[in-house]
């Protein structure tokens, strides 16, 4: 039985395939298209996972796509149409665009892939996350929160898994959504929606949450963790480019500007800003009260979440929680959760957005509308394409670049951790690309965490980016309790894939100052031999040269670039930045063989 899940025209288009059971390969669209958050249909994708299942489209039993598109156009609809004429733009966009390709979804898939009518199911977004969480984990039973900006009409919702059967329990509707309340406060906060949450994540903590009683003028909790918004404060249910209105600036004041570096009196001025401008500590301190403000939506979001969880807690009775919908990226709150409520275990699935959409409709077709038994777990992130040696080699040759092939691992191992020991910050590519927006060790630019002076290293050779994003360790897993406050590191699926935000131990965050936050926490992704051994294996060659088995690990892209998928994409990455050595494989390229272009 081979079945493929779909999503697209919303957030990250994706592709997912199941076969006889098993997920075979899952990948968000924007890696072979090279456009950041690419949401049209994703024709690569599912070329991708069809030749790795070594299939056609023939072979398919069934297509499920991750949403009803007529239920999300009524929704656009009647908001359109109680908001008229404000919302006037919407409604004319709307229409155009909706009755285009994406309310005959139906058609479009038979088109594309040929296959009859019969054949293709659809999911609803929000039983799609849920899905997507639940049949992923190792859990027979659970409670399934699912909380994102919007669905068709869903927001967020409360489920309970139980082997094949998924029931939902409760639901908030649009437009009271906890998403699109962080993304009003991103938009505010001059970051770009659905990419730029996790820099009010990482600005927060540089601020006090000084203005969470404003924050809460937006939205009232009940006791029962539902929750509903001031709509008077927003727009963007009667708006194409604007999320909040003048309301919300005249609580929080005028927004900030987008163009403006973020730094504060504590983060300092990073050198690779450039020159000091003059009213320095002036915009100090205005970002200071961004950072504040930051702050307060940030600690409101855990706070809702909080309540939600202990909600569904009371509410199922059950130990174990799934989380999925974009706030499940809320790796903040997802250490709070774990910490802070009843629940004993977690699950959260990497692409715990919109992309992990295809996968879960696949699961939900799979198991809950075929009622076939579940026999997959998902252990790891590592489900995208995958390049070969003899194909590493072509791409160097072809682009006359010097390499050294190594035939012994454990000889590349030390070379790369000279390298780390040596202050050199690496670009990594090996095995298949990850599924979800993190890197995980195998399109990885690495470095030694131990150095003060690696976070401005990285961001000035590399990265770009301002001091309110931290990196990220990777650290070998049966070590990870060490270094960090995640008592039963090892038994945790979400650490796994970085979406746990956790105290650093105290011996440890001035040893580990270049992957320890302004707070005194980190993002740690445990790594483990059987499902990445020659990460684990560099890891631990790392912990041998130096005592310590942790690295920094950050994403193998250049600012506002997809992660890297092909050697040639990591080739060009490398030649475009301050890399010094690339890693492909089993081959090291060394950055006086490549020329800049
Ligand atoms: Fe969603």
């Amino acid at each position: 039985m081979n079945i493929l899940g779909i999503s697209c025209y919303f957030h990250d288009a994706a592709a997912a395939l199941l076969c006889d059971g098993l997920l075979v390969a899952a990948a968000e669209e924007e890696r072979f298209s090279r456009k950041k958050h690419d949401y049209e249909f994703p024709q690569r994708a599912i070329d991708f996972c069809l030749r790795t299942g070594g299939i056609t489209p023939a072979d398919l039993d069934y297509v499920a796509f991750f949403e009803k598109p007529f239920l999300k156009f009524e929704r656009l609809l009647l908001t359109s149409l109680q908001t008229f004429p404000r919302s006037y733009r919407v409604f004319r966009e709307a229409m155009m665009s909706w009755l285009g390709d994406k309310l005959w979804i139906r058609h479009l898939i038979q088109s594309r892939l040929g296959v009859p009518e019969s054949k293709i199911l659809f999911s609803e977004h929000h039983l799609s996350h849920a899905a997507s969480a639940f049949f992923c984990s190792p859990f027979d039973e659970a409670a399934i929160l699912t909380v994102d900006g919007v669905g068709e009409w869903t927001t967020a919702s409360l489920g309970v898994g139980r082997g094949t059967e998924l029931t939902l329990l409760k639901e908030i509707r649009f437009p009271h959504s906890l998403g699109l309340l962080y993304s009003a406060f991103t938009a505010f906060l001059g970051f770009e929606v659905n990419e730029g949450e996790y820099k009010v994540m990482g600005m927060a903590a540089f601020g006090t949450p000084s203005h969470m009683g404003d924050v809460y003028k937006l939205i009232r909790v009940a006791e029962d963790g539902s929750f509903e918004l001031d709509m008077d404060y927003f727009s963007f249910h009667c708006s194409t480019d604007r999320t909040f209105n003048r309301k919300f600036e005249a609580l929080f004041g005028p927004p900030r500007d987008p163009r403006w570096n973020f730094f504060t009196p504590a983060s300092g001025y990073p050198a690779y800003f450039g020159e000091k401008p003059k009213d320095y500590e002036t915009l100090g301190r205005e970002n200071q009260r961004y950072a504040d403000i930051a702050a307060s939506i940030q600690r409101v979001t855990e706070d809702v979440l909080l309540s939600m969880a202990r909600a569904a807690h009371r509410e199922t009775g059950l130990r174990r929680l799934c989380l999925a919908g974009g706030c499940a990226l809320n790796s903040v709150a997802n250490g709070r959760i774990l910490r802070e409520t009843p629940f004993e275990e977690l699950y959260i699935q990497p692409a715990a957005g919109d992309g992990g959409g295809a996968l879960g409709a696949a699961l939900y077709a799979q198991h809950t509308l075929l009622g076939r038994p579940r026999s997959f777990v998902m252990e790891h992130a590592y489900w995208g394409e995958a390049h070969e040696s003899w194909a590493i080699e072509r791409c160097l040759t072809d682009q006359n670049v010097r390499y050294r092939r190594y035939e012994d691992e454990g000889k590349l191992l030390t070379r790369v951790v000279d390298g780390l020991q040596a202050g050199k910050v690496i670009g990594w590519l090996q095995g298949r690309f990850e599924w979800g927006p993190r890197a995980l060790g195998n399109r990885s630019i690495l470095a030694d965490p131990r150095r003060a002076d690696m976070k401005d290293i990285v961001n000035t050779k590399v990265k770009f980016r301002e001091p309110y994003r931290p990196f990220a360790p990777s650290v070998l897993r049966e070590r990870a309790e060490e270094y960090f406050e995640l008592p039963g590191a090892a038994n945790h699926y979400p650490a796994r894939f970085m979406l746990y935000v956790v105290g650093v131990r105290e011996q440890h965050r001035g040893r580990l100052p270049a992957i320890t936050h302004v707070d005194g926490t980190g993002r740690p992704q445990t790594v483990g031999g059987e499902t990445n051994p020659r990460y684990a294996r560099l890891i631990e060659t790392f912990g041998q040269a130096t005592g310590t088995s942790v690295v920094l690990n950050t994403s193998f892209n250049l600012k506002g670039e997809p992660i890297v998928n092909t050697p040639g994409e990591a080739l060009s990455t490398f030649a475009r930045s301050g890399l010094e050595v690339l890693i492909l494989g089993d081959y090291v390229v060394e950055k006086s063989s490549v020329r800049p272009r």
